[in-house]
């Protein structure tokens, strides 16, 4: 039933029963949690066999002795494997440690203070600004807090960024330096951006002041639920049209893929932007980790054994969407108190209540055993201005515990929208 629509009787009947089902869910004393965007301990276990995987051969195909120091960009098979996975030009990838968002916290911080392929940020007169599509990955906004860079909300819906809103405020503020964009089943939504916004966003250079970079945090490329997923655009296709590679910063990992924290990472960019990546990483590092590159190319093997190795991880994580969906749907679909969507792939499902609700949603929650993501987290310096979006994160719990968890949850967003309702 449709609770907006609902008479004040029967939203105090909901309030009574709804209340009690809390009540029981509190003296529980259950300890769930749903915050944790990593993979499960199952998923990561599928790649044990990277332990002993070279049998002691510690030589690459051309001779390299992985276990010496140089080859500061990555191996080239390891190279060629990102480049055929993530549909790139192996010449454009620089493999560096194990962590993506460590290097765009260094892509940043250099373009800020030496420039990557452009005069330095830092030099020009203002403040250096950074758009953000929201609800967006918490973690890129504490790049841009840690670094002094000041952030801009825009709006998303299904296909991507809100363009005219991006395009408009590009046009009129030469400062602002980047735009954080997670392309494929963007955290926390999901969603696939549309090609038009691929090719939009590829074309910002052109309106741009100078320096400006897409940063193109490609971390669930290939994490997919189904064989049928939305695919993305390629925006070096469309950057090489617009003719402004020179504003793309592309970002990818194994960290989803084999083992979080032991992985491999890379970065994409054309020269000269990779060149005055490299330059800087040559000065901080003698040499990646070549021995666990030499692991995932033995491993993984190529493409095909890349989508392979995805597609266990989707056997272990679809069961889990699918009983939050079950959940959403089962108890809010026709409520009309809040809205999510249903991804095909990534880490994450984000719901948005009526507005005001979500910290208290949260909190509730919390105190009925069910940790959450704290409210505003998704939000640049923590302020979800509407208070609605909430992030679920249901990779890492056992099925039995998202079932539970997500069963409180609804209760807890109809209890507190049936109060809000009754108090209007
Ligand atoms: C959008 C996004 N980018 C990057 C990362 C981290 O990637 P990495 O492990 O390669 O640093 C995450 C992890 O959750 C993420 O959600």
């Amino acid at each position: 039933m449709n609770l907006q629509s609902a008479s004040r009787e029967q939203l105090q009947a909901f309030e009574a029963e709804l209340s009690q089902q809390y009540d029981t869910y509190q003296a529980a004393g259950l300890n769930l949690d749903l915050t944790r965007g990593k993979p499960s301990t199952e998923q990561v276990a599928l790649s044990n066999n990277l332990d002993g995987i070279l049998s002691g051969n510690y030589f690459a195909a051309d001779g390299t002795d992985l276990r010496n120091y140089g080859g500061l960009d990555g191996l080239p098979e390891m190279k060629q494997l990102f480049a055929d996975t993530f549909g790139l030009d192996a010449s454009s990838i620089a493999i560096a440690g194990n962590s993506s968002l460590t290097l765009m916290y260094q892509s940043v911080m250099f373009a800020q203070h030496f420039g990557l392929g452009a005069e330095a940020w830092n030099k020009e007169e203002g403040e250096v600004k950074f758009l953000c599509p929201v609800p967006g990955y918490d973690r890129h906004f504490s790049i841009c807090e840690e670094l002094g860079i000041a952030m801009i909300p825009v709006a998303m819906n299904e296909n991507g960024p809100l363009m005219d809103e991006v395009e408009a405020l590009i046009k009129a503020d030469p400062m602002i330096k980047g735009i954080w964009c997670v392309p494929r089943f963007s955290n926390p939504t999901g969603c696939v951006y549309s090609a038009e916004v691929v090719g939009r966003i590829a074309a910002l250079g052109k309106i741009a002041g100078k320096g400006f970079k897409v940063f193109w945090d490609n971390a669930y490329a290939v994490h997919v639920l189904n064989d049928n997923a939305e695919e993305l655009t390629s925006i070096t296709d469309c950057a090489k049209d617009a003719g402004t590679e020179d504003n793309i910063l592309l970002f990818g990992s194994t960290s989803k893929v084999t083992f979080a924290g032991a992985g491999v990472a890379f970065l994409a960019a054309a020269s000269p932007a990779l060149s005055a990546f490299k330059k800087h990483l040559a000065i901080s590092s003698i040499g990646p980790d070549k021995v666990n590159q030499q692991r995932h190319i033995d491993l993984l093997k190529d493409a095909e054994g890349f989508k392979r190795h995805m597609a266990k991880h989707a056997v272990i994580l679809k069961p889990r969407f699918d009983i939050v969906e079950k959940h959403l749907s089962e108890g809010l679909a026709a409520a009309g108190i809040a809205t999510w969507l249903k991804p095909e792939g990534g880490y994450f499902v984000s719901f948005d209540s009526m507005p005001g609700l979500a910290k208290e949603v949260v909190a509730m929650a919390a105190k009925a055993g069910v940790k959450l993501t704290p409210a505003g987290a998704t939000y640049p310096y923590g302020d979800d201005p509407l208070d609605t979006n909430i992030r679920i994160a249901p990779t890492y719990p056992a099925i039995e515990d998202i079932d539970q968890a997500m069963g409180i949850f609804v209760t807890c967003v109809k209890l507190a929208s049936v109060r809000k309702l009754l108090s209007a």
